[in-house]
C-alpha cells in the first residue's frame, strides 16, 4: 500500500515519522475516514469540514489550507497505485502537531504539522449485516470534546475490546444514564415507532453517516428525534442499528445478550440499511461524483 507523507508518496512500509512527534508521544493530532468506492470518495466536503474543524478546535496550523482538489488527488493517488480503484476502501489521513522535543505545552511556532494519508481495502460484513449482530454496553469513560475526531482513541479501543471478548461486534457507551455512542460509529434506536439518537454535541461525534441515515429516515417518513436513548430503555427498543463510514447501516439484534425486538433486524433497519447502499452508491457513480 502506498503512504502520503509530509508531501511524498512513498511505500507505507517504509515511512517512518519522527519518536519525538507528538502523535506518538501525546495523542495529539486528529484524523478522518473516508469511504471510497470503485475509487471514488464518498462526501467529501462534509470529511474535510470536519477535519479542519478539528485542526482549528486543536489550534494545529497547516502551513497551507487542505483544499478538497488537493485531498482528492492526494487520494486519487494512492488508490491507483494500490490498485483499489475498483469495489470498497478507505482513504485515511492524520495530522499531528509535529515532532518538538517532549513538553505538555504546544511547540515553537511554525513546528510543522506531520500530514500522513493512506487506503485500505474494505471488505463489508455483508453476512453479519443480514442476520444482524450483538453488542454490549459499556460506561464512556471518554473526555468532553468527542465532537474532534483526534488520534487520542484509547476509551474506543477498549470498547471495542470490551466488546470482541464477548463476542460483539461493538459497545454501547453509557454517560449519565444514557447512550452517547459506539467505539467507531454512532448508535442509533426505535423506539415506540421513532428513530433515536444523540444530539450532536461535545459528547459524539457528529457522524457523517448518521446525518445521511437520519435524513433517509425522514424522507420515508419515519419520525426521528434526535433525543437520547436512555439506558433503562435499551430492553423496550423495537431496533437498534450503528451508523458509520466503516459501519454503514449494521443491524444490532442482541445487547447485552438480550434480544433486541425479535431478536432480528428490524424493519426500519432493513429499509434503512437498502436506501444507504443505493445513496453511496449513486454518490460514488462515475458521473455523479465530483471526483
Ligand atoms: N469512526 N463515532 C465515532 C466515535 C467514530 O469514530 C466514528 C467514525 C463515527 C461515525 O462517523 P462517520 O459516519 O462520519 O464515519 C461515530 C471512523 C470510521 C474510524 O475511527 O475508523
Amino acid at each position: 500500500m502506498l503512504a502520503y507523507l509530509n508531501g511524498q508518496f512513498l511505500p507505507r512500509s517504509t515511512a517512518t515519522i519522527s519518536v519525538e512527534d507528538r502523535g506518538f508521544v501525546f495523542g495529539d493530532g486528529v484524523y478522518e475516514v473516508w469511504r471510497v468506492v470503485n475509487g471514488r470518495l464518498f462526501e467529501s466536503e462534509r470529511h474535510l469540514e470536519r477535519l479542519e474543524f478539528g485542526l482549528r478546535e486543536l489550534r494545529i496550523a497547516l502551513a497551507e489550507r487542505l483544499s478538497l482538489p488537493t485531498i482528492e488527488s492526494i487520494a486519487e493517488r494512492l488508490l491507483r497505485e494500490s490498485a483499489l480503484t475498483t469495489g470498497e476502501a478507505t482513504f485515511y489521513v492524520e495530522i499531528t502537531r509535529g515532532a518538538a522535543p517532549r513538553a505538555h505545552q504546544f511547540p515553537a511556532a511554525g513546528t510543522p504539522p506531520t500530514v500522513y494519508a493512506t487506503v485500505n481495502r474494505l471488505n463489508p460484513p455483508e453476512e453479519l449485516r443480514a442476520r444482524g449482530a450483538s453488542a454490549i454496553t459499556m460506561p464512556d469513560i471518554r473526555w468532553l470534546r468527542c465532537d474532534i475526531k483526534t488520534i487520542q482513541l484509547l476509551p474506543n479501543v477498549f470498547a471495542k475490546q470490551a466488546a470482541a471478548e464477548r463476542g460483539a461486534v461493538d459497545a454501547l457507551m453509557i454517560r449519565d444514564g444514557v447512550v452517547t455512542e459506539g467505539s467507531h460509529a454512532n448508535v442509533v434506536g426505535v423506539l415506540d415507532g421513532v428513530i433515536r439518537t444523540h444530539p450532536t454535541n461535545h459528547l459524539i461525534l457528529p457522524g457523517i453517516t448518521r446525518a445521511i441515515v437520519l435524513d433517509l429516515a425522514r424522507g420515508l417518513g419515519v419520525p426521528v428525534s434526535e433525543k437520547p436513548i436512555a439506558e433503562r430503555d435499551i430492553p423496550r427498543l423495537e431496533e437498534v442499528f450503528l451508523v458509520g463510514t466503516t459501519t454503514d447501516v449494521m443491524p444490532i439484534v442482541r445487547v447485552d445478550d438480550r434480544p433486541v425486538g425479535d431478536g432480528t433486524p428490524g424493519p426500519i433497519t432493513t429499509r434503512l440499511v437498502k436506501e444507504f447502499r443505493a445513496y453511496l452508491d449513486a454518490s460514488c457513480a462515475p458521473a455523479h461524483s465530483t471526483s
